[in-house]
């Protein structure tokens, strides 16, 4: 009988998963039934926008972390399929920080060359999957919203591919719930707008705080303060921005900060992450784990240490994105073809624990990012997805760590050559800070000035 895979998640993760059966198929090998369930109406996942906040039209989460505005914080250098380059999407070459429409066209235009669409319930969020030890079975109980009716259905493999920034870690703090201004995750942050003229406080000292922070400046806020628990975001901030240790209290509109020092405050935006979190799964399914580059009990990454008939794809904190999702699907895939073993349960655990203990060890980014090119660079050579030359695309990482130090407001004015063409990006017609208009056809529009 024909054995069936379930995804869940029709984003880069679950589309990476989609396009490595579908390649292997046009290649005449026989691949499983596969059904992707979609909990939005549509393929795009964080990078469809959603005004929405709070719950959806059916009283689901709203899945979306992004924002008007927000451009892209690496380079598309780095993120590019290696499969399907900017070039071949878009017939020449854009500068190197697209704004979200811009990336959005991009993973979808591969997906929709593909003709995958079919394989895709939407509207269709998962509710629940369970083991079946006696049948070898998952049974997958998914509701379908538009025909308000739920079912389940019984798969061989599962491959969770939800996403990871979705469900706010939201802390609280002495005072905050009579703050007389807005207080919002920035999982619910829209659009700068509202904020002009105001002083924004930004909670957490990761990119979130940092691109919402200079987002609120560029889109007119008067200041905006950094207020970190472990460690300031560091950089050579202008003058509107200032960085100080974990807020204890407010009082009215004044904040208080761990060194007894005082600020002014409008709005409070709680940047401080996200949650792994799989309402869906059984807890002998679920994956436990803070944002870190290599989650303990996921064998390669991606095989579940205590069933290896389920797979998580994307769950790592991540440099690498696209092309990391897709050397993770091509690998499962694999996996399930039978093209690859699946070494017994304590040898896995070994071999986990040691990716463990080297994530853990890395002293800083520089080494974080050579961490995760080996990763990906392993997991590249045990399958046919082509080539990726990972160690320029860490070379490239760092140099955008560089250009950012050098530059916290400029550095997304940098150019950097394909790694898959060679061919070098032009710069952008507009610098970032001046660039309000984040459309695709305002990006591409002249595109090609110097
Ligand atoms: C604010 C923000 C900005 C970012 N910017 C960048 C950037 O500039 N460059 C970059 O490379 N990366 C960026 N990222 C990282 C981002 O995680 C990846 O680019 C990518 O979107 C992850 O893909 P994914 O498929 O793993 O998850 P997601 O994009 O989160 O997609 C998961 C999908 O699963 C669906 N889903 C969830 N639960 C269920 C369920 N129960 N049943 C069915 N479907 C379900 C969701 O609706 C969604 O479509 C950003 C992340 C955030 C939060
Ligand atoms: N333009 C863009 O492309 C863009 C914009 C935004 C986000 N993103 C992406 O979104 C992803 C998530 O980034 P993120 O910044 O939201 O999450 P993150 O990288 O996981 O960082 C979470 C931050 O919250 C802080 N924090 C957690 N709990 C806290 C608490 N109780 N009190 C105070 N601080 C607390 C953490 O501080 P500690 O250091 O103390 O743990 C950390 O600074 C990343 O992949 C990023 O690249 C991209």
């Amino acid at each position: 009988m024909t054995k069936r895979v379930a995804i869940i998640g029709a984003e880069p993760s679950g589309l990476a998963a989609l396009r490595a059966f579908q390649s292997a198929k046009a290649k005449g090998v026989e691949v499983p039934e596969v059904v992707c369930f979609e909990k939005q109406d549509d393929w795009g996942g964080l990078w469809k926008y959603t005004w929405r906040t709070g719950l959806d039209q059916y009283g689901e989460p709203v899945h979306g972390s992004m924002y008007r505005y927000l451009w892209s914080n690496g380079p598309k250098e780095c993120l590019e399929f290696a499969d399907y380059s900017f070039e071949e999407h878009f017939g020449r070459a854009i500068p190197s920080y697209p704004p979200r429409a811009v990336l959005h066209d991009y993973i979808m235009g591969r997906v929709e060359r593909a003709g995958v669409r079919d394989t895709v319930r939407f509207d269709s969020p998962v509710k629940g999957v369970v083991w079946d030890e006696a049948a070898q079975l998952f049974t997958v109980t998914v509701k379908d919203n538009k025909a308000d009716r739920t079912y389940s259905e019984t798969f061989d493999y599962v491959i969770v591919a939800c996403g990871h920034f979705s469900t706010p870690n939201v802390p609280t703090f002495e005072g905050i719930e009579t703050f007389p201004g807005r207080v919002l995750h920035a999982h619910d942050f829209r659009s700068a707008d509202e904020f002009a003229g105001k002083d924004v406080l930004m909670i957490g000292s990761s990119y979130s705080a940092e691109d919402i922070g200079t987002q609120c400046i560029k889109y007119g806020a008067r200041s905006v303060t950094f207020s970190y628990r472990t460690r300031p975001l560091g950089f050579d901030w202008p003058e509107q921005f200032s960085q100080k240790p974990l807020l204890t209290k407010v009082a009215g509109h004044t904040a208080t900060f761990l060194d007894g020092t005082t600020k002014h405050v409008d709005a409070i935006v709680l940047c401080t992450g996200y949650q792994h979190h799989f309402p869906f799964l059984a807890d002998d399914l679920r994956l436990v784990t803070n944002n870190v580059l290599y989650p303990d009990n996921l064998w390669q990454g991606v095989v579940w240490q205590h069933n290896p008939k389920l797979f998580y794809i994307g769950m790592q904190d991540q440099f690498f994105t696209f092309n990391m999702f897709d050397a993770q699907a091509w690998y499962v895939r694999d996996l399930i073809l039978g093209r690859l073993p699946i070494p017994d349960a304590e040898a896995r655990a070994a071999d986990n624990a040691a990716w463990v203990a080297r994530d853990r060890a890395c002293a800083d980014p520089s080494e974080q990012i050579d961490f995760q090119a080996d990763y990906v660079c392993q997991l590249i050579a045990a399958t046919d997805y082509p080539d990726l030359d990972t160690e320029t695309v860490a070379a490239l990482f760092k140099q955008w760590e560089h250009d950012k130090e050098h530059d916290i407001m400029g550095y997304r004015n940098h150019s950097y050559r394909s790694v898959l063409t060679g061919t070098m990006s032009p710069r952008h017609h507009t610098n970032w800070m001046d660039a309000l208009d984040d459309s695709l056809e305002a990006f591409l529009a002249s595109g090609e000035t110097v």
